[in-house]
């Protein structure tokens, strides 16, 4: 049986560069948005508020690390537009998911609809349309 040599690498001493910050594009990035909003719905319905809560968090989070200083092809109306979306019907969402008020997330869950449209509107991308219960409008 032959042996197998162990190669040590030794630390050359030089501190690693600092990591440059990961650029993820909008399209991927509102896919993921697309997929915890599609599913809020069926976790409320079911009284899953903690995942709901959840979600609606990580969703604050993908624009607070992302969507904020996203450069949206030099458009620059739509870092103030998400800011707006942070500040109004996320964080109605979010008081609602908190208190678990079924009614209030009702009317918070259409307010936010209705602004996600509207972005889409202001990003020139209409055409992305977001059905009442969070779907996206793709035909089927
Ligand atoms: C700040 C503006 C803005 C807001 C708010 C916004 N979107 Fe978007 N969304 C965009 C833009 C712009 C695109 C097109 C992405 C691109 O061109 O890279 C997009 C694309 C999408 C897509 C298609 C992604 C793909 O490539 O398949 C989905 C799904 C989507 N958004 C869902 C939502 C949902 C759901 C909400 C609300 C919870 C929302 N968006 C809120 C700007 C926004």
């Amino acid at each position: 049986m032959r042996s197998l040599a162990v190669v040590v690498i030794a630390a050359c001493g030089h501190p690693a560069p600092p990591a440059a910050p990961e650029h993820r594009r909008g399209g991927e990035l509102m896919i993921e948005v697309g997929t915890r909003y599609v599913r809020l719905s069926r976790e409320v319905a079911a009284g899953r508020w903690e995942l709901a809560a959840y979600d609606v968090h990580e969703l604050r989070e993908t624009f607070e690390d992302d969507l904020l200083v996203h450069t949206w092809g030099d458009n620059p109306t739509m870092q103030k537009a998400a800011k707006d979306f942070l500040a109004g019907p996320l964080a109605q969402l979010e008081a609602t998911a908190r208190t678990q008020d079924r009614a209030g997330w009702g009317t918070a869950f259409g307010a936010t609809t209705t602004a996600c449209n509207a972005c889409h509107k202001t990003g020139k991308v209409a055409f992305v349309e977001i059905a009442d219960d969070g779907s996206l409008r793709d035909g089927r």
